[in-house]
């Protein structure tokens, strides 16, 4: 499916991975991880920076993330998984690449003018609480994709615009110094049918607290699932499954057997919503028991998840000082 093209992409170490992330991200990242002859699977800790001012939580998060792709069968002989901050290359890069972004197209980022726009709302000075690395992250970005000669970029909606960027970006630095200098890269949009619902039929978000970790240990998960708002329903009424919260995680985690079995009990009444979320547990907690065992084992031995993405810095730091030396010799007229 993806020939000899170079897929990349990058996950922000902003909290501990949910279900939404497993069923929207983590999972078909690591199929595409795991299929394309050439991945890079990076751990954007810089790209935290500008909203996470803790530096343990970073270090906490980058495990985790790192843990749960590891726990979760990507493979790392043949995927790159490194953290962007291990390689050097990626400040040096940034750098360049400011001086052929124009500011007019910072100014632009969603990202951005969404802090702008809540600012005004709130008769707020229009730049406060933004700082730089808020306002330059697509340049960041940039960066990360344009140093490995990216192909294909697969992210989420929210992500195309950055992409879309990167493009604009590696545009004008070939227009300027040369045509073939950086590849264009292209954005993946990963459709996932409708949003992950959390707890409360909400999108399962960090931000709403209402969403299930992936390992959580079976007591909290239990507790976590049994906490899924439903309707009021009585248990011989019959239930729109694609309606219901339980249904739609559980689909996700069973076989096409267990998911049209699930689907007649919901539509032909008989079953309450105590005994779905009991069902919803045990089949989470049977998918998951595995790799969780791998996760904790994985995060009690963090010298195991370091040795893993220093020998992917390694590798994946070949491709980009080879990168840097070409894009500085054309600017400076010579490789750094
Ligand atoms: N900005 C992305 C996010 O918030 C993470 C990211 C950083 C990324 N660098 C990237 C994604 C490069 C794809 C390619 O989800």
């Amino acid at each position: 499916m993806f020939d000899d093209k170079t897929v990349l992409t990058g996950v922000k170490p902003t909290g501990t991975p949910h279900l939404g992330n497993l069923i929207g991200a983590i999972k078909p990242v690591i199929e595409m991880g795991n299929q394309a002859e050439k991945a890079f699977i990076f751990i954007a800790d810089l790209h935290a920076l500008n909203a996470v001012r803790d530096s343990s939580l970073i270090q906490k998060w980058t495990y985790e993330v790192a843990a749960t792709y590891m726990a979760l069968g990507l493979d790392t002989d043949k995927a790159v998984l490194f953290r962007q901050s291990d390689v050097p290359e990626i400040y040096k890069l940034t750098v360049l690449l400011m001086n052929v972004t124009s500011k007019g197209l910072m100014n632009r980022s969603h990202a951005y003018k969404a802090v702008v726009a809540d600012n005004e709302a709130n008769g707020k000075d229009p730049d406060f609480g933004v700082n730089m690395g808020l306002f330059t992250y697509p340049v960041l970005m940039a960066a990360d994709i344009l140093l490995y000669n990216t192909d294909l970029v697969p992210v989420g909606r929210d992500q195309k615009q950055h992409v879309e960027m990167s493009r604009d970006i590696a545009g004008s630095l070939n227009n300027l110094y040369g045509k073939e200098l950086l590849v264009v890269p292209e954005p993946v949009i990963q459709k996932v049918a409708a949003a992950i619902p959390g707890l409360d039929g909400r999108k399962m978000s960090k931000s709403y607290d209402n969403y299930i970790p992936i390992f959580d240990q079976p007591k909290a998960l239990r507790k976590k699932i049994m906490k899924i708002v439903t309707d009021s329903k009585r248990p011989e009424d019959p239930k729109d499954p694609d309606e219901s919260t339980i249904y739609l995680l559980y689909q996700h985690f069973a076989t096409t057997e267990e998911a049209a079995a699930m689907r007649e009990n919901f539509t032909k009444g008989g079953m309450g919503y105590g005994d779905a979320k009991k069902a919803l547990f045990e089949l989470i907690d049977r998918e998951m028991a595995e790799p969780r065992e791998k996760y904790y084992d994985l995060l009690a031995n963090p010298q195991q998840i370091e040795d893993v993405l220093m020998a992917g810095a390694d590798r994946a730091r070949e491709v980009a000082q080879e990168m840097v030396a070409r894009v500085s010799k054309a600017m400076l007229g010579r490789s750094i």
